[in-house]
């Protein structure tokens, strides 16, 4: 695959055997991923969810099977992951938004829960502290904030032992090499990982008091904000 010009081009292409890359190229992909249900509350029914990112729905899928009834936005820069959605929910009453994270309008106190699943790397530092604001915003009170990413800052000297680690990984699954080839190339031009611990502050920051990191393994990480 060859590196397309902007980041909805770039998942238009990589929509095409998707969760089969990622479950091959991200460590951890489906832990991660199972644990935006596992260790809610059992009382936590939330009635809005918007799912940023949504890709081509497996956040939004898993979600589905804890809480059917429940009233969810998908939300993705990529035509073609939408359109995945679409069929894959058809049976669904979904509201679809093509857009950037910054372009959408997140209106006020209107969801129970937003989640991202590996979508908010692909923002910058600026971004993300915005997007968390905005996030803080659009939850009800007592609504969770649940989002799953890699964190690990790009200019540290841990940094070049985790690609290795990574590269390893990814080896084992696509020995040919050209996977991590092209994989090297997405994560120059597309991806802007922030660490933890700074993330941690600006979820503080925002506003939120409850946060857990549920999952850690290695810089791959589940965190989980509720707004009190
Ligand atoms: C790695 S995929 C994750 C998809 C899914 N959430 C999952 O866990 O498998 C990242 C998704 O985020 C979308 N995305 C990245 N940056 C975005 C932005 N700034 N605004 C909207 N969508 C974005 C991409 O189009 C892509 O579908």
């Amino acid at each position: 695959m060859k590196i397309k010009d902007t980041i909805a081009n770039e998942f238009n292409e990589f929509s095409n055997n998707y969760t089969h890359d990622m479950i091959a190229c991200v460590p951890h992909y489906l832990v991660l991923l199972s644990s935006m249900t596992q260790g809610l509350s059992p009382n936590f029914n939330p009635k809005t969810i918007l799912d940023l990112g949504c890709g081509n729905g497996n956040v939004t899928s898993l979600l589905t099977e804890t809480f059917p009834d429940s009233k969810y936005t998908l939300l993705d820069a990529s035509p073609e992951m939408i359109a995945l959605c679409k069929q894959r929910f058809k049976e669904y009453q979904m509201v679809y938004a093509t857009a950037y994270f910054n372009d959408f309008q997140f209106s006020v106190e209107t969801y129970d829960l937003i989640t991202a699943g590996f979508s908010l790397h692909h923002c910058d530092l600026a971004e993300k502290k915005q997007l968390f604001k905005k996030i803080y915003t659009a939850l009800k009170p007592g609504g969770v904030f649940a989002y799953t990413d890699l964190m690990i800052d790009k200019n540290t000297a841990e940094h070049s032992a985790f690609l290795k680690r990574w590269e390893a990984f990814v080896l084992t699954n696509f020995p040919d090499g050209e996977k991590w080839e092209w994989l090297v190339e997405h994560y120059t031009e597309f991806d802007k990982p922030d660490d933890l611990k700074k993330q941690l502050q600006w979820l503080r920051d925002v506003g939120f008091e409850n946060i857990i990191p549920t999952v850690k393994d290695d810089y791959w990480v589940h965190i989980r904000a509720i707004k009190t």
